[in-house]
């Protein structure tokens, strides 16, 4: 099966540059009738459809002037909180409190973990992600079920066990020595299996010990190759709660930094409230800055700086960091990205919303030679967009004078409606049942 040719005739998406560092309408590749063919599980070529060679026996698949770029890429997850989104009425330690760890205990359950990861997937595939960093529970459990679930739809997926031993109830603690070993052991299962990669998984500094943290600076750096997640300067109240359990560290990122836990692998959710020198710190070092506006507008976080940080160089990934966030839909996201840049005075160009749901996310998890761009030798995950896919979406769009105006009405209203179809490892998706 895997062998197999495919030839795709659409709309083609390509991008040459980031449009962050270059005017956006320059940053792109497009065929407006244009082929993909797909090879074993990878792209092969992209072209104009008519200097493109049909690949003896390919399967043909005609997408009309439907979009055909790479899949989306979520970069902060939390598929055990699928089930808890669109929880009313708390902030981030309350809505913690109140929702998400009692949801969390659950994942003890190996057929509940099972049950959600499979869910999980279903919706992130009918919205056209493709990839995602997902954080788990502190169960190993947890881990097993989603990577098992991942392998199973040939994905290319993060995830690893979250780690908490102070802050957090009783059945959702581990201790510094369990939650290093549990994780070595779940490393050494899955990473590197097929297109799985485990990621070290404190999940912040409050519901951390600073033993822990020493812990799985240690487990980073006798496996360097690995992604660490985390969160950073979320809330307010999360940071001084920060300051007063950690009173000697200089600001929060010092949390982290102190123990090992600051480096070009990681992966900072949020980081909407940074000091200048943390903002400095993660620049230096080329960490990953993950923006997750729905969650940030939804738990009344914050607005993210994205033209502060993307103008010194950060690099910055986009994601839904469901149950926080208040939807599945990388499109959804986009259009959050762009309401809070609006708040924040910078109207963010079409181009550099899907760019930062495709490139900037692959560049955060340190895949963008395997994922996140429509061009030869990359893995063929895709997603195939209706830019009519509404009456509403359909009439703007019928106005549209050139590229971005056809993209924009789809990021700004779009839903699983517009995603026509998905392709993973060079296999289309038959259509999710959810
Ligand atoms: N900070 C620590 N844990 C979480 C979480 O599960 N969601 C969000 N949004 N922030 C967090
Ligand atoms: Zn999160």
């Amino acid at each position: 099966m895997i062998d197999a040719t495919h030839i795709l005739f659409g709309q083609t998406l390509s991008f040459t540059a980031d449009p962050f560092a270059t005017a956006p309408e320059t940053s792109v590749q497009h065929h407006t009738n244009g082929a993909v063919v797909i090879r074993a599980g990878k792209i092969e070529a992209v072209g104009p459809r008519d200097q493109i060679a049909i690949p003896q026996g390919a399967t043909k698949h005609e997408y009309g002037t439907q979009v055909i770029m790479a899949g989306f890429i979520d970069a902060h997850v939390h598929y055990p909180q699928t089930a808890m989104i669109a929880s009313w009425g708390k902030r981030l330690i309350d809505w913690l409190n109140t929702y998400t760890f009692p949801e969390e205990a659950q994942f003890s359950d190996p057929d509940y973990a099972t049950e959600i990861a499979g869910r999980y997937f279903d919706l992130a595939l009918s919205h056209g992600t493709t990839t995602q960093a997902s954080f788990a529970t502190i169960h190993p459990e947890s881990v097993d079920a989603f990577f098992s679930a991942a392998q199973a739809r040939g994905l290319r997926s993060y995830t690893g066990k979250t780690c908490m031993d102070r802050n957090a109830p009783d059945d959702l603690r581990d201790t510094a020595q369990s939650a290093y070993e549990d994780s070595k052991t779940l490393l050494e299962r899955w990473h590197g299996q097929d297109r799985l990669e485990y990621v070290i998984t404190p999940r912040f500094s409050p519901t951390s010990s600073p033993e822990q943290l020493e812990a799985l600076g240690s487990l980073w750096a006798e496996h360097p190759d690995c992604l660490m997640q985390t969160h950073l300067s979320e809330q307010h109240e999360e940071i001084a709660w920060v300051r007063d359990l950690f009173p000697k560290a200089r600001d929060y990122l010092d949390t982290y930094e102190t123990f090992g836990l600051l480096g070009a692998r990681g992966l900072y959710g949020h980081a909407i409230h940074l000091e200048p020198r943390e903002r400095d710190q993660l620049a230096e070092v080329g960490a990953g800055l993950v923006h997750c506006p729905t969650s940030n507008t939804f738990i009344g976080s914050g607005l993210f700086d994205m033209a502060g940080l993307k103008s010194t160089g950060q690099r910055v990934g986009l994601a839904t960091d469901t149950g926080g966030g208040s939807s599945f839909s990388m499109l959804r996201t986009m259009a959050a990205a762009y309401e809070v840049g609006q708040l924040n005075g910078t109207a963010l160009h079409p181009l550099q919303l899907l760019w930062l749901a495709t490139c900037g996310s692959a560049q955060v998890l340190h895949a963008s030679d395997k994922i996140g761009n429509l061009v030869p030798g990359m893995e063929a995950d895709l997603v195939i967009l209706d830019l009519a896919s509404t009456p509403v979406i359909s009439q703007r769009h019928a106005r549209a004078n050139d590229l971005s105006e056809a993209l924009f009405p789809t990021i700004m209203m779009g839903d699983d409606r517009a995603v026509a179809q998905v392709w993973v490892n060079g296999q289309p998706v038959a259509r999710s049942t959810v």
